[in-house]
């Protein structure tokens, strides 16, 4: 029987917990080093393992697209800095699904005291050693947007953690709500109106030619 363990989760909402950590691009101050940009920390259980270089891959042939969201990407792993840089080395002579010789310039945490993997939950029923592959979207001000867990046999899928991004910042940026399976460019949802005159407002508003109101709690805007 597995025995019952606690673990820290941080929230939705809430600011992301501080570390300062040794990475493969020299120490970070986490998240003040990066105020006034989006960031990805994410974790992978273990350097030199299949699926997690076919994730390192992805991230790195997506890195310039990401930082082209204003948003920089941070891995972790419970693995010595000396690890770290030889699977990074190795990774540098592999090419697959068209991507070819990636180099990762992006910081890898040696998380070998598991001091961050603790803080963010990334340490589960799976392993007492080993992160799952955990996703952090961190915002601008330091405050977690989302969060996902996948287990180790299980690669992330790259279009909806691009997806995911692109959403939370057009959310912000918006005021506007997503619906399920929105994509950039798709119809967008008005939040719906809190007081009477809210929804007298909103009945005018419906009447525009961007609008299309199904009930008073449900109006589509199409994207600008
Ligand atoms: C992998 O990345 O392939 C992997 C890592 C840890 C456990 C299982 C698979």
């Amino acid at each position: 029987m597995t025995e019952e363990k606690s673990v820290n989760f941080p929230l939705i909402g809430t600011p992301a917990p501080e570390f300062v950590a040794t990475t493969t691009q020299g120490e970070i101050h986490f998240p003040q080093d990066y105020k006034g940009k989006w960031i990805i920390l994410f974790s992978h259980p273990a350097d030199f393992t299949p699926v997690c270089t076919t994730e390192f891959m992805t991230f790195a042939s997506m890195h310039e697209e990401f930082r082209g969201l204003n948003t920089e990407l941070v891995g972790l792993s419970i693995d010595s800095i000396y690890s770290h840089l030889g699977w990074l080395n190795a990774i540098k002579n592999y090419s697959w699904n068209g991507i070819e010789h990636p180099e990762i310039e992006f910081p890898v945490i040696a998380d070998i005291k598991m001091d961050v993997a603790n803080k963010y939950g990334m340490i589960q029923g799976e392993s007492d050693t080993h992160a799952v592959r955990a996703v952090f979207f961190i915002d601008p001000n330091g405050v977690i947007k989302t969060i996902l867990y996948y287990p180790a046999s299980l690669g992330r899928n790259f279009h909806e953690i691009k997806r995911v991004l692109i959403g939370l910042q057009k959310s912000e940026k918006e005021g506007v709500a997503l619906p399920a399976n929105w994509e950039p460019g798709k119809d967008v949802i008005v939040p719906p109106p809190g007081s009477c005159g809210d929804i007298k407002d909103r009945l005018e508003m419906a009447k525009g030619e961007k609008y299309e109101m199904k009930d008073w709690f449900l109006t589509f805007k199409k994207d600008d």
